[in-house]
Formats: C-alpha cells, structure tokens, sequence
C-alpha cells in the first residue's frame, strides 16, 4: 500500500499548488479603486471643500487610488470651457475599467436620494460585469439617507451652530429643493434639527418649503437675527447669489427688506470633516462588501 500513500501525498502537494497558484492569479488579476461623484460647481473656492473630502479618503484608505466625477452636465460644459478637465461618472468608469480596476466603490456626495443620485445608481448598475471592463461596481448612499444620518447630521450641525442661536436668532439652512419625491428630506430633515433647537429652520431654493413659508414663522417667533449658511455640500452659486448676494430676489436682501438682521455662514457642509466622516461611513459600507480596505 506504500504506493498508494506517496500518490495520496502526491495528489494532495498538487491540489495546494493548484489552488496556492489559482488564489496568485486572483490576486493579481484585482485591482481596487474608488471614486467620488459630486454635482460639481464651477466656483473655485469650491475647490477646499473638495480638497478636504479628498484628503479625508485618501487617509482613510491608504494606497487605494481616488479618483473624482461630476453629475453636472452643465458644470463640467463650463470647467471643460475654461480649459480644466473633468469626467461624467460612466466617463470615469470607463477609463477605470480601461486602466485595469476590477472593483470600484463609487461614493454620491450629494445630499439627498434625488434625481443625481438615482441617474448615478443607474449608470454603477451597468457598469457591473462590463466585458474586459469592471467586475463590481458599488454605489455608496448620500448624506442623507437612514435615519441614523439624519440623528448625526443633526447632532453635527447643532455643534457647529447652537452658539449663535438666541432667544432672538434663527439659523436657516438654505436646501437645494427638487421635484424628486426625496424633497421631503428637506422639511424632514428640519424636524430631527428641531428636536435640538425650534430655532432652526431648512428653506429650499427650488423645493418645498420656499423662503416665503419660513419667513411668518420666523415673525411669530419673535425672531429678529437670521443666521444663513448653506445646506449643501459646498458654498458655489447657490450660497454665493441666491442666499448671500445683493439682487433684490437673495434671501439676505429679502430678510433685511422683511426687518430681519441678517448673518452669513459661508460655509459648505463638506468643510466640516464630521460631515465627512457620515459620507465615508457610507463608502466604508460598500468598501467592506468589496474588499477593499
Ligand atoms: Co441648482
């Protein structure tokens, strides 16, 4: 029976080889990546807010490539313009598939499950399994999304604000609005706010609640300061012209006309790194399901 020992031993060397050698090609045959999907703005002093996601990631997964795309047909038109260079999210996809990456985990830095975010979801969806292409492609959720982001939005932009709240001072949130039906995080997310203060209130530019409804609560308040500061992920057009300009029709011109004192706070909600920290919870997600780390 010594035979068949050795060719038992034999046998059992060259399945471990064998599967020793299919684990190497595995290996080298996979190559992670991720990529961040903004809305994009075409104000360059924008760039810090993106700046600071990126180093944030960049940190938080070591020797794992970033690469950035932008949703915004309309801002990538004009940075193109001016000579700059950006990529739609299946134009990133693509050349990542072209250069070699097999798993990608994408991250929508929009705020909300809105129409960006769905036509995002749709364009990761059919870039899975692209012959000699990407294998997986993951989507990871926006700010807002489970109830578990909205109590720690809420708790983070508390800390950044309850010390300019008063008896006689509101902060308003000034939202993107949609047509969407994901609107709705916009009043919703103002009731987890309010449970830390009735002093905050979430307009929107295009959306539901206008500035109009905000304004006879504000009076029966008895509120005589408006703190208003951006509810998006970066201080671009919107902040800078339609809550923050001079034209007659900015919400800054439109409460001083109505008797309110008015306060700027220019300031994105990517630049605070504990808003951050709720975007990479999410891409942390999906970078577990691929493996990535
Ligand atoms: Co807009």
């Amino acid at each position: 029976m010594k035979w068949f020992k050795n060719y038992t031993i034999l046998l059992t060397a060259l399945m471990l080889v064998n599967t020793l050698s299919v684990e190497a090609h595995k290996k080298t045959k996979t190559k992670q990546g991720i990529l961040l999907v903004t809305f994009g703005s075409s104000y360059p002093e924008t760039r810090l807010a993106f700046e600071n996601i990126d180093e944030i990631v960049k940190a938080e997964f070591p020797g794992i490539e970033v690469r950035w795309a932008y949703t915004s047909k309309m801002i990538r038109k004009i940075i193109r313009k001016r000579g700059g260079e950006v990529d739609s999210p299946a134009e990133a996809l693509a050349k990542m598939g072209e250069d070699g990456f097999t798993h990608v985990a994408v991250q929508s830095l929009h705020i909300i499950p809105g129409k960006e975010y769905d036509n995002l979801k749709q364009t990761v969806e059919a870039f899975n399994n692209m012959p000699k292409g990407i294998q997986v492609a993951e989507i990871g959720t926006p700010l807002l999304f489970l109830d578990h982001d909205l109590i720690k939005l809420a708790d983070v932009l508390h800390e950044q604000f309850k010390n300019r709240l008063n008896s006689k001072t509101a902060v308003l949130f000034m939202g993107h609005g949609t047509h969407h039906q994901s609107n709705i995080y916009y009043p919703g997310f103002e009731y987890y706010l309010k449970q830390k203060s009735d002093q905050y209130f979430m307009g929107t530019v295009e959306g539901f609640p206008l500035l109009d409804a905000i304004i006879p609560q504000l009076k029966s308040k008895g509120i005589k300061k408006v703190v208003l500061t951006p509810f998006m992920s970066v201080a671009g057009d919107h902040a800078r012209n339609d809550m923050a300009g001079n034209e007659e029709d900015s919400w800054k011109i439109i409460l001083e006309k109505e008797g309110f004192s008015t306060e700027i706070a220019m300031t994105g909600l990517a630049e605070y790194d504990e808003v951050v920290a709720i975007w990479v919870e999410h891409l942390r997600a999906i970078c577990q399901e691929l493996g990535i780390r």
